[in-house]
């Protein structure tokens, strides 16, 4: 598939959030990644469907990707369909249930994400492998943005795409966490479709930075 960036809003200047998500949109930037923090799953906490339906009318041509990092995240299912979500991705460490609520959401009309932490091995999505549409490899501990990439990432993803060699699917893989300019070229080859960017698309200018991410995507 095409690989794609989904910038993580997060790393915005939420001073100027419409002028900034309509500047990266501008750049090219096709995704954005929503992530959403409860102070329970994650010690961070950050915005809801409110906020969410706010950039959502800022930049409505966008695939909205959301990430929850929160406990029990079927709850607010409804008000993410309604807030304008395409994506809803779930971390298998916060349910109880993984392939029940990842139907439900497909159920409510929304593509579903499977999320994994960096201490979950990739063994536990084999049995989920047909349940969602998309796969997301932790690459810094979930909770707050500007983290360094964990190398032992590349090693999960190389396993990831040996799995669903062995499985016969392609489920797309995001990865997500301290994505840089420098690094981005090592986690595409080793099998991710999808990389979230915060601190790298918003710090600095974000089009020079998407363009730059863009034509690196396009060689991958
Ligand atoms: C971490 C979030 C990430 C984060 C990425 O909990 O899930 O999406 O915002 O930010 P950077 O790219 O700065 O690591
Ligand atoms: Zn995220």
């Amino acid at each position: 598939m095409k690989k794609i960036l989904s910038p993580s809003i997060l790393s915005m200047d939420f001073g100027h959030m419409e002028r900034e998500l309509k500047k990266t949109a501008e750049a090219g930037a096709e995704w954005f990644h929503v992530d959403v923090m409860d102070g329970m799953f994650v010690p961070n906490i950050s915005f809801g469907p409110p906020v969410m339906q706010f950039v959502r009318k800022a930049v409505p041509e966008q695939v909205m990707d959301v990430h929850l990092m929160v406990m029990e995240p079927l709850r607010y299912l409804d008000s993410w369909k309604k807030s304008g979500t395409d994506w809803m991705t779930i971390h298998y460490e916060a349910v109880k249930d993984p392939a029940g609520d990842l139907a439900k959401i497909r159920e409510a009309g929304m593509k579903a994400g499977l999320a994994i932490n960096p201490e979950t091995p990739v063994s536990v999505l084999r049995p989920f492998l047909g349940l969602a549409d998309m796969l997301l490899v932790m690459s810094v501990h979930p909770g707050f943005g500007g983290q360094s990439f964990l190398p032992e990432t590349l090693d999960k993803l190389r396993e990831l795409a040996r799995m669903q060699a062995e499985e016969g699917t392609k489920v797309p893989v995001e990865v997500d966490g301290g994505i840089t300019l420098d690094n981005v070229r090592e986690v595409l080859l080793a099998g991710a479709d999808i990389v979230v960017a915060g601190s790298a698309v918003f710090k600095g200018n974000p089009a020079e930075n998407v363009n730059a991410f863009r034509q690196i995507l396009e060689q991958a």
